[in-house]
């Protein structure tokens, strides 16, 4: 392998220790994944507040994987993490102008602290290093690090959707935002709809000139790419029959008492389609009171960045439709919706997944969804489960062909697939399974991880030309 060391930059580090916790995003067990490969480091925030910045960064080595991190001041959290990246960037990137905040402090909040990042990271990065940057709590990393002499090889890789030109628009500082990312080398997306919504603003609103997947502005030039990300197959079908995932597996099946589970997993996120999913359920019991008693739903919902009022309106809603959908159809020895804020261990999870007759991923836009992934993965080959998916979820590009597509939107839609889900012939459930099998083995989280890394190292040219 030509690479000396990758760099990865991140908000969230997690030590591969803690990847099993089913708290945390998918991309952090990817990451972890990806990085238990190489030489490096994982470069970000710890997590923790600390009175007055410091730039003092923690070392720790964990199984074959190095973090350093850095604590982060109060006026920081809330004005970079709860502000610009989770009140600002979020909702707009999941094309929710309406809850989406503009703010300068939060803006400021958001450079500074890329800039204190950059500060901090900046004499960890040896000369031959690649640098590659995740998500959007960091688009202008790549900008300071330049500024500071950097002349790595960068990369970035956004998570989260690219919206629609003129939704981005609304944002004030967009053309700044955008004119920073010309400071990367390479620029991966999910999908190739993020990939062009991204190309449709930097050449319509910034004049950006386009060959193929060659952006040029002004003297800079970038290369952008479409690459799904994966989970890890491999260990999550290990996982899937490891002696937890078959005693939740067991605990789920002998609480069902012959029922079909439904089994949704999901962030406490209102990009994540709960609210209309719930709809969609109720629609389900209201239209087939024959199917009533004869499946349930569980819902596991870890609450996620409470400190933004989006967050705790989406879980005040929530509790209130669980509560009113269980008081009017639950009886004395059954209840449609279990609801529960906590999250499993990922091995739990497998048999949970296992278990369930569906799987329910039904977000209103998302960047990926691994979810979807793990529920395909963790299925029994011989009697495999139906998924029903969004659309609107960048993993419908590469499931769509075995799992059943639904508009999260429409209650009707949810209703009905449900319905065929359960009535679907076992033949069928098998041939839809092995289709996302295939691709889930096929373009699992290393391919996707060596397959821009390739593109990136192959990017050197340019970087060499730097100033
Ligand atoms: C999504 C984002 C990640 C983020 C994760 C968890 O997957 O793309 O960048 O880490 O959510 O959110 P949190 O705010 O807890 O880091």
């Amino acid at each position: 392998d030509p690479l000396s060391r990758l760099i990865i930059i991140s908000n969230r580090v997690s030590a591969p220790t803690d990847s099993k916790s089913g708290a945390q995003g998918g991309l952090a067990v990817a990451l972890s994944a990806a990085l238990r490969e190489y030489k490096g480091l994982w470069f970000g925030w710890s997590g923790e507040v600390t009175e007055k910045f410091s730039g003092h960064i923690n070392f720790q080595r964990n199984h074959g994987v190095t973090t350093a991190t850095v604590d982060l001041e109060e006026q920081d959290l809330e004005e970079y993490y709860n502000g610009y990246a989770n009140r600002t960037l979020w909702p707009l990137f999941h094309y929710r102008i309406d809850l989406a905040e503009y703010e300068r402090d939060f803006a400021g909040g958001y450079q500074r602290v890329n800039d204190r990042f950059a500060d901090t990271v900046r004499p960890l990065i040896e000369a031959d290093d690649i640098v590659w940057i995740q998500d959007y709590h960091m688009f202008p990393l790549g900008s300071a690090l330049r500024k500071r002499g950097c002349r790595n090889r960068i990369g970035f890789f956004l998570h989260i959707p690219w919206p629609p030109r003129r939704l981005l628009a609304v944002l004030p500082e967009a053309a700044e935002l955008v004119g920073h990312l010309f400071d990367y080398n390479v620029i991966g997306f999910h999908t190739d709809e993020w990939l062009e919504s991204f190309c449709d603003y930097a050449v319509d609103e910034l004049g950006a000139a386009r060959e193929g997947d060659t952006l040029t502005l002004g003297d800079r030039t970038l290369e952008v790419m479409a690459n799904p990300i994966g989970i890890d197959t491999t260990e999550f079908v290990e996982a899937s029959r490891s002696p937890t995932a078959r005693l939740a597996y067991r605990r789920m099946r002998d609480s069902a008492v012959g029922r079909d589970l439904i089994v949704g997993v999901d962030r406490l996120d209102y990009s994540k389609g709960l609210e209309e999913r719930f709809l969609g359920y109720e629609r389900f019991l209201q239209e087939h009171p024959e199917e009533r008693k004869e499946v349930f739903l569980l819902q596991i919902a870890p609450p996620s960045r409470g400190g933004v009022e989006s967050y705790q309106k989406i879980r005040t809603t929530l509790e209130g439709l669980s509560g009113r959908i269980n008081g009017a159809y639950a009886d004395v020895d059954w209840v449609p919706i279990r609801y529960v804020n906590q999250g499993y261990p990922r091995d739990q999870l497998a048999g949970i997944y296992r278990a369930a007759r569906i799987g329910l991923v039904t977000p209103l836009r998302d960047g990926m969804n691994l979810v979807a992934k793990e529920y395909v993965a963790a299925q029994d080959p011989e009697d495999p489960g139906v998924l029903i998916l969004s659309r609107f979820a960048g993993a419908a590009a590469q499931l769509g062909e075995g799992a059943v597509l639904v508009n999260p939107y429409s209650a009707e839609e949810i209703s009905d697939a449900i319905v065929v889900a359960l009535k679907m012939p076992r033949d069928e459930r098998i041939a839809r399974w092995r289709a996302m099998m295939a691709n889930v083995e096929a373009q699992d989280v290393r391919w996707w991880r060596k397959r821009f890394t390739d593109v990136l190292i192959g990017s050197g040219e340019a970087a060499e030309t730097l100033p």
